[in-house]
């Protein structure tokens, strides 16, 4: 999408990313958690960001739940509005990378389109698709926010995995079925690719 002004200038600082992350010892990147409500990725997301703070990382996290009580409190759970979510929080992410931020999101983004977009607006060698890949059944069981139990008493409408689609990647960086995975070992599958992606490490090397 094109900016609405034509009289609106990009302007780029002296101080570039490298330089960041030369600060930090890492690689501004974002893990782009993906999955059913109830399947994990706030839990991942949490576990990971105290781990990488353990190791002197500087992290955010953007997470559904709280997103939607400030930045999209003025969107639902239509198609649409989804598909802005997804779009203002890539838009939020990309500003943090280039800042040399590690950015966490868990965000159901239930479309493939939206998150190829949320890709193509990140860059694809700074974006790890994580799916947390687990039933709906044990989501359902689990229901740590009561929400499935409304949805079967009619209570909440478009909710997804039942009556709203879920697409499942097709080609993510890392899978995560934490319904047999303990949390620790999540957490270790992620950190291992992170190192292996060269991405806790400043452009120089540098470590925090
Ligand atoms: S997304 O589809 O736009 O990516 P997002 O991750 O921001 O969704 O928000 C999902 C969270 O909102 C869920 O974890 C759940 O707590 C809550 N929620 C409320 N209504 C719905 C619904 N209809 N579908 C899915 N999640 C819902």
């Amino acid at each position: 999408m094109e900016p609405r002004s034509k009289n609106i200038v990009f302007h780029h600082g002296e101080i570039r990313r490298e330089d960041r992350e030369r600060l930090l010892g890492q690689r501004g990147c974002v893990l782009w958690f993906t999955g059913l409500s109830g399947s994990g990725k706030s839990t991942v997301g949490r576990a990971v960001e105290r781990r990488l703070f353990e190791l002197g990382h500087l992290v955010q996290v953007l997470d559904g739940d709280n997103v939607r009580h400030g930045l999209c409190k003025d969107l639902g759970f239509s198609a649409q509005d989804r598909s802005e979510n997804i779009r203002r929080i890539a838009e939020v992410a990309t500003l943090s990378v280039d800042a040399g931020l590690i950015v966490l999101t868990a965000f159901i983004s239930p479309f493939r389109a939206d998150r190829a977009q949320a890709r193509a607006i990140i860059g694809t060698e700074r974006f790890v698709e994580v799916f947390v890949d687990v039933p709906l059944a044990v989501c359902e069981a689990r229901d740590p926010k009561g929400l499935y139990r409304k949805v079967r008493q009619g209570e909440i409408a478009e909710f997804t995995g039942i009556s709203s689609p879920y697409e499942p990647p097709d080609a993510p960086e890392l899978v995560l079925r934490t319904a047999d995975l303990p949390l620790d070992a999540s957490v270790g599958h992620v950190i291992e690719y992170l190192d292996r992606r060269a991405l806790l490490r400043g452009t120089d090397g540098t470590t925090p």
